[in-house]
This record gives structure tokens, C-alpha cells and sequence, in this order.
């Protein structure tokens, strides 16, 4: 049985203060639901301070990007094992707003997630189709592409350090949320291509679903068969509906 798993992706936003009123009420408001994962990736500059106020708690932290390289003249960039440093259990890997910039391309993806399993850090590795790529119809082929990608590079068994997070780029911040019948059906396409190739793997890896999680879609969302908890950006900036989609996640 998988548990459910809810990431905050708080992007470049934050600051001590509210970082502190977010982090202590997220503890407080999960602490009856520990039947599911919490962890909130926030900005490099305050893993200090998520690792200070976290530490002990059964909630993780982690970064939102991380390069391939240990250490070097990677100006701007920040390295596994400095994450590691500072108590990160997890690494967002391949987000598309990184990817459209040009930042990350299906190389670079399952490179940094090698680099992130051998630093000891879990990838969240995302996914995700354009809108005219969905309107295209080919959500399949693109997923697909950028999964295999990390496959080529770590070998299928690989997979099972991380988590996976299908994030169509058209639901993420727009607040049209992929309904949970469409994105069901992509996670088990995506479980089902991992099952070919190991389907003990298939059954255990965790799937999150991404793009305009709300408190008001997160338990229809889980609620789902291969759908396993979300990574949550605009949301995880309002604590009450954050701690409400935990709860949401806790429950089921
Ligand atoms: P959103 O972002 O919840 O604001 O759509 C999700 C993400 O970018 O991970």
C-alpha cells in the first residue's frame, strides 16, 4: 500500500516571517494525520531555517533544483551534497518552469536525478505535456520521452529512490486543474509502462499529480487509484488551504 505523499512547492516566494506562521502551523495541522507524507521544497536561502524549525518532526524539506555537479565553477548553482548539508531529503527534478526556460532539457533531467539518488536525496521528478501538445493528443508520447530519459540514465530500478509527479503545464498556476478522470488515466498509463519493466517497481514507486491542486479538488484528486498525493505551488502559499489538502491526503 502506497502512502499518500503532498509536496508544497513554494517556488520563489516566502520570507523569514511568513515562512515561520506556515512552517509551525503545518505542523500543527497535520500532526492528527499522519497516515500520509509532508514535504515543502521552499527557496535555497531558507532550508536553514525549514531545517530548524522541521528537525525532529516527521515533515521533510527540500530543495526546488539542484545541479549535476558537486562542486566547480557553477556560478548561481547549488549542489547535492550542500542540500544534504542543511537536512534536505528531497530535490525537485525537471520542473517545467525550469524546463521552458531552457534550464533543464530530458538529458540534464535524469542526470541531476543520478546526481540527487547518489547524494542520498530523493528526486521528485516531474513530467508534464504543453496545452498544444495535450490538444495534440500526445500527453502519452511527451510523459513517456521524459520519463524515459531518467530510465536511460539510472536503469529502470533507479526509479525507486524518487517519486514522480505528472504536472500538465497548461494546470500548473492557471487554476484548471486536469480532472481527476484524465489524470488517472495518465498515472496508470505511466504505472503501466513501469510494470512492463518491473512490476514490483510499478506497484510501490509513488505518482503525484500536480497542476492547480486546490483544497477543494485535493480529495477527489487522491482519491484515485494510482494517483498518490500532489505537488502543490499557488496553494501551498495560503496555509489554512495547504494544511487543508494535507489533511485531505491524511484522511484517505
Ligand atoms: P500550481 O503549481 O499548484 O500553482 O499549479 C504546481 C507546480 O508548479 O508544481
Amino acid at each position: 500500500m502506497r502512502r499518500k505523499l503532498v509536496v508544497a512547492n513554494r517556488k520563489m516566494n516566502g520570507n523569514l516571517s511568513g515562512n515561520k506562521v506556515f512552517l509551525e502551523a503545518l505542523l500543527a495541522g497535520t500532526c492528527d494525520y499522519s497516515n500520509a507524507d509532508y514535504v515543502v521544497c521552499v527557496p535555497h536561502p531558507y532550508l536553514f531555517q525549514a531545517e530548524s524549525i522541521l528537525k525532529g518532526s516527521p515533515i521533510a524539506w527540500g530543495g526546488q533544483n539542484m545541479s549535476r555537479y558537486e562542486s566547480g565553477a557553477y556560478t548561481g548553482s547549488v549542489s547535492p551534497s550542500m542540500l544534504v548539508e542543511f537536512g534536505c531529503e528531497y530535490v525537485i527534478i525537471g520542473h517545467s518552469e525550469r524546463r521552458q526556460r531552457g534550464h533543464d532539457t530530458d538529458l540534464s533531467t535524469g542526470e541531476r536525478f543520478e546526481a540527487a539518488t547518489k547524494a542520498g536525496l530523493k528526486p521528485i521528478f516531474c513530467m508534464g505535456e504543453t496545452l498544444a501538445e495535450y490538444e495534440e493528443g500526445i500527453t502519452d508520447i511527451v510523459t513517456i520521452r521524459q520519463l524515459n530519459a531518467v530510465i536511460h540514465e539510472i536503469g529502470v530500478q533507479g526509479l525507486a529512490k524518487g517519486v514522480l509527479a505528472y504536472e500538465p503545464v497548461w494546470a500548473i498556476g492557471t487554476g484548471k486543474a486536469a480532472s481527476p478522470e484524465h489524470a488517472q488515466n495518465v498515472l496508470s498509463f505511466l504505472r503501466g509502462h513501469i510494470e512492463v519493466l518491473d512490476a514490483e517497481l510499478a506497484q510501490n514507486i509513488r505518482i503525484l499529480y500536480g497542476g492547480s491542486v486546490k483544497a477543494d479538488n485535493a480529495e477527489k484528486l487522491f482519491s484515485m487509484p494510482d494517483i498518490d498525493g500532489g505537488l502543490v505551488g499557488g496553494a501551498s502559499l495560503n496555509t489554512e488551504e495547504f494544511v487543508s489538502i494535507c489533511q485531505a491526503a491524511g484522511r484517505i
